[in-house]
């Protein structure tokens, strides 16, 4: 019998990544997702790539109800993968209550209904953020978390206290929060990606929006920081290999190899990169002209960030494997393949 995982937001851009590298790996797969930025769609997607569509409940995880009537319903699950969460920084400025509410409330109901229905290991969707702009470079799990930037910034810091409490005090239950970098690209198959509804505010979809002339001209924001080429830097890493990461993490949590009850883990490539460099490695591995103009700084933004990732990968035995190149060419399959959708 498949061992059973909940998979919340594995609708979204690294839950459905992660659901396929989970279905690959025997797991049997249960995605719960509300379908506020993300389409029903990307199911038949999986099917396509795995053979095997996955079990669907579309409810809210802030309704406190419908979770616990979920979970009765449930058999034994052995893990919970949190995706579910509002995740724009700059709407979580306008609209902080919602994302406190939406963040908060959904991570507190799943957490009492772990200890309601005896599902003892999390898995949590962090973020690089909680380090704010670090005083040194690359960050390692000990860099202080910061003020952070954003209301959203705030509630990844804000949950990774609550799991550490509710796992300090309640020692079966184990937790691992992951603190991604910046997520890119897309599966080798190009039928599931980065599906931003609107506007992208992330640079690679508004990217090869542009590219494929869905947008006018992407703007660099701000080529006046302190860094080689004067764009600010990021740590991006494919979408593939940050949900390989979660397979890695679960099995951990399964096998009790964890070595304190809550964990945290920086998952990035170790590379820091800018935007400048970003266009120029599309350009290459793409063979496509960005159109793009510099522009000022963008509120918020931090100058530059990559991670340290020694303890991930000597603790979860994991690396980054795919080359910048290879990322940014799989971001503009994808976009290619979305006008047959
Ligand atoms: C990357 C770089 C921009 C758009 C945020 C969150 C993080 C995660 C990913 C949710 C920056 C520059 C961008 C554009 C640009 N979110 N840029 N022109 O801000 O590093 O991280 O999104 O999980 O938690 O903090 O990502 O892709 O928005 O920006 O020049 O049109 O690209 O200034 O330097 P960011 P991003």
């Amino acid at each position: 019998m498949s061992k059973k995982i909940l998979v919340t937001g594995g609708t979204g851009f690294i839950g459905s990544h992660t659901v396929v590298e989970l279905q690959n790996n025997g797991f049997d797969v249960v995605i719960v997702d509300n379908l506020s930025n993300s389409k029903v769609e990307v199911l038949d997607q999986i099917e396509k790539i795995t053979g095997t569509k996955p079990e669907f409940e579309c409810f809210d995880l802030t309704d406190r109800q419908k979770t616990i009537q979920f979970f009765e319903k449930q058999e034994k699950l052995e893990a919970i993968i949190h995706f579910a969460a509002s995740k724009a920084v700059g709407e979580s400025v306008e609209k902080p209550l919602m994302y406190y509410h939406n963040n908060l409330n959904s991570l507190m109901n799943l957490m009492e209904c772990m200890q309601e229905f005896d599902v003892q290991n999390l898995v949590f969707s962090s973020s690089c953020t909680v380090y704010g702009q670090p005083d040194q470079l690359p960050v390692t799990e000990q860099t202080p978390r910061k003020e952070a930037e954003s209301p959203y910034g705030n509630t990844k810091s804000i949950c990774e206290d609550i799991i550490r409490d509710v796992c300090k005090a309640n020692p079966q239950l184990k937790g691992i929060a992951l603190r991604y970098f910046n997520p890119i690209g897309a599966h080798e198959s190009a039928l599931i990606g980065e599906l931003p509804l609107g506007v992208p505010n992330n640079l690679i979809p508004f990217l090869t929006q542009t590219v494929a002339g869905i947008r006018k001209e992407l703007s660099v924001f701000g080529d006046d920081y302190n860094t080689p080429d004067g764009s600010a830097i990021r740590d991006y890493i494919h979408v593939v290999d940050l949900a390989k990461a979660h397979v890695v993490a679960i099995e951990r949590l399964l096998d009790n190899q964890n070595k304190e009850n809550c964990e945290f883990f920086n998952v990035g490539t170790g590379n820091g990169v800018s935007v400048l460099e970003i266009i120029n490695s599309f350009e290459r591995s793409t063979g496509e002209k960005v159109p793009h103009k510099i522009t000022g700084r963008r509120e918020g933004d931090i100058e530059q960030i990559y991670a340290d990732t020694a303890y991930a990968n000597q603790e979860l035995n994991w690396k980054a494997e795919s080359s910048l190149d290879e990322t940014l060419l799989s971001a503009w399959k994808w976009q290619v393949n979305l006008k047959n959708f």
